[in-house]
């Protein structure tokens, strides 16, 4: 049977796309009463950029796992829903059918009623990458619990400010996890972003690495003995909670150009249809095809590529516990050929990196069963998109290149594999329903086809994020207040003359590390907590292999004897503050830092040397001390 919304010939996009904006609401419409709703909505849609209110689907009732597990149960009830494959591939790889995917989800639930959880409480999620997390995600999701799962890649200290953002009472998480040859100890890290914190009330402990943990009474239980309980109390239905359309289902934290991580906000009704039609259309999955996305659930990209996209289409989605690399570079297409995977998604990090290891961990691999490509996360190169295309791709697989973000839910701009066409390093066309513009620097609409500006939408899309957690505001001031009435993306964009979007990159002080998203603000407060450190500025430079590199200017007026040393401890002290992914790639010690005569510090100037142009600097007339920059460009890394 084949999906009734997958758009199938460049006309018919064009026609969707037309109907889409000319009647947005009778088109979401339409869309949405392919879903399993308790209660019809009455309204589509209810929206301003101004406050920002965005509803839609007002008075519909639903809960999203009746729509991703059970209205599958009749006809795919013994098909794979997940296939898991462990980090080591000595171990068993796991299926999880969606009957056991519904039974062990219902399991779960029991588990987190019996441990106090309720309906609207924040459920903070810290595992790898096992089958049990998306069963932990889904049991919140069917009680109607908020989940917000944080990447295993994260400190103490940034568990910490995130649990009590959301004020989360309930945690789950493993012993550890594994990656590649390393055991990452995760409980250990929940212990220590826990030392005096009491409001929270339970900590879920799952068991994957048999790692020593301290399990302290009356907080810590184990999973595995939870789950027990509940079996010895016999096969019990939980029914899913009816939920508003527009309750929230998760929190995902994110960065921006502030230094404290936002608690991004998606509503339920809203974030399932977008989540559910940009995976069919944007892959193009066909039933019983194996959908395999690299990403981790940590990301909003294995949120809604890995359990909610795929799960609502009744999809087998491939999840991975592990890494590219090991146990060498031919991982991937290992995993690839063991499950038949039919679609691929990936970072370009991850592509460029490969790229590095030339063709032998392709031998002996077929990849005959790839149709699809896809990439997303950063801007990709032509070497990379050609190397994807040729060497992985054989040349017969379309390849999408998706742009998104964690606000917006799912893919906003991207080809339709095989149905539009790609371009190289271009997302190419908007997806129905997302009206993109590009503005200039004073803010006015560019109306030329062919031009380069910063991109913004102008209408809002069903998977549109709804708040930042706990302070509207910032979502005003964030996205919806740099240009009236439209959401601003932080990204700057090209488009050529047949209206493809090519996306440059962000043009605020975020940064876009191996496609995690750090903000240069978030990084210059963990180095300027080593004591030592007088002050410190971060910036991008382009990186082979992660796209962007951190590049930290630092003046420090400690004790400065052993220069490795201190860069060693500064490095320590990122670690500890927001995780490993924030290291800085350079740090140089600088006498100063160049500032304006207001003391505002002039990033372009910093930018470009670390890009490597000492030469052409622009205006540096506004400069308070010009010589700060000789000094700088003679000490550059
Ligand atoms: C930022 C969002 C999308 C989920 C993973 C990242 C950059 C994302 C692309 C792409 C060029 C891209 C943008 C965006 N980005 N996809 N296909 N081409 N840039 O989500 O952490 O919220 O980051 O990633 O700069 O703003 P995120």
């Amino acid at each position: 049977m084949a999906f009734p919304y997958q758009i199938k010939t460049l006309e018919d996009y064009h026609q969707v796309y037309r109907r889409s904006v000319d009647d947005p609401e009778g088109f979401w419409a339409d869309i949405a009463s392919h879903f399993y709703w308790r209660k019809q909505w009455n309204q589509v849609l209810e929206w301003n950029f101004k406050e920002p209110t965005i509803n839609w689907f007002l008075g519909g009732k639903l809960n999203i796992t009746e729509n991703c597990i059970d209205r599958h149960l009749g006809t795919l009830g013994n098909k794979p829903a997940i296939i898991w494959e462990p980090n080591d591939p000595e171990e068993h790889y796991r299926v999880l059918t969606y009957r056991e995917l519904h039974t062990k989800v219902m399991q779960f639930c029991n588990v987190l009623q019996n441990n106090g959880v309720k309906k609207g409480d924040r459920v903070c999620i810290y595992m790898g990458m096992i089958p049990e997390l998306a069963i932990a995600m889904l049991a919140c999701a069917r009680m109607g619990a908020i989940h917000s799962v944080i990447f295993g890649g994260f400190s103490a200290q940034s568990i910490r400010d995130r649990l009590i953002d959301a004020g989360a009472e309930y945690i789950i998480t493993c012993d550890g996890a594994f990656r590649g040859n390393k055991d990452i100890p995760l409980k250990s890290t929940i212990d220590d972003a826990l030392v005096g914190i009491d409001f929270v009330k339970r900590v879920i402990v799952a068991i994957r690495t048999h790692t020593p943990v301290s399990m302290i009474k009356g907080r810590d239980v184990w999973w595995e003995d939870e789950v027990k309980k509940v079996e010895t109390m016999g096969e019990r239905y939980f029914p899913a909670e009816e939920m508003d359309a527009n309750d929230p289902l998760f929190i995902l934290y994110t960065s921006g150009s502030t230094g404290k991580p936002k608690g991004v906000v998606h509503a339920i009704a809203g974030y399932l249809v977008w989540a559910n039609y940009t995976f069919l259309n944007v892959f193009q999955y066909e039933r019983g095809d194996v959908h395999f996305c690299t990403a981790d659930i940590g990301w909003i990209t294995g949120h809604s590529y890995i359990v909610y996209g795929p799960l609502s289409a009744g999809a087998t989605s491939l999840m991975f516990e592990g890494i590219p690399t090991w146990p060498d570079a031919g991982r991937f297409w290992e995993v690839v050929d063991k499950h038949k995977a039919n679609i691929l998604y990936t970072a370009p990090t991850a592509i460029r990196s490969l790229m590095g290891f030339g063709d032998a961990p392709f031998e002996g691999k077929s990849l005959d069963s790839l149709k699809v490509l896809g990439t997303v996360g950063e801007p990709i190169n032509e070497e990379a998109w050609n190397w994807y295309n040729t060497k992985v791709g054989k040349g017969k697989c379309p390849i999408i290149d998706t742009w998104w973000q964690t606000e917006t839910g799912a893919t906003l701009i991207s080809n339709l594999a095989g149905v539009t066409p790609s371009k190289p390093t271009y997302a190419t066309l908007p997806m129905p329903g997302v009206q993109p513009l590009l503005v200039d620097e004073n803010g006015h609409e560019i109306h030329e086809m062919e031009a380069s500006g910063n991109l913004c939408i102008k209408f809002p899309w069903p998977g549109l994020l709804r708040t930042t957690y706990g302070d509207h505001e910032r979502c005003r001031l964030n996205y919806f207040s740099t240009y009236e009435n439209l959401y601003f993306t932080g990204d700057g964009c090209l488009r050529d003359e047949n209206g493809n979007y090519r996306i440059t990159g962000r043009v605020d002080d975020v940064l876009n590390v191996s496609g995690h998203r750090l903000g240069t603000a978030e990084i210059e407060n963990a180095i300027n907590m080593h004591n030592g450190v007088v002050e410190s500025a971060v910036v991008g430079y382009p990186h082979d292999v992660k796209g962007q590199g951190v590049y930290a200017y630092i003046i420090y007026n400690g004790l400065f004897d052993d220069e490795n040393l201190i860069r060693q401890d500064i490095i320590q002290t990122v670690t500890r503050i927001i995780g490993a992914i924030a290291k800085p790639d350079k740090i140089q010690f600088v006498p100063g830092l160049p500032k304006t005569r207001s003391g505002k510090i002039m990033r372009r100037i910093l930018r470009k040397i670390a890009e490597g142009e000492i030469e052409n600097l622009g205006d540096t007339s506004t400069l308070l001390d010009p010589l700060i920059v000789e000094e700088i460009k003679n000490g550059k890394l």
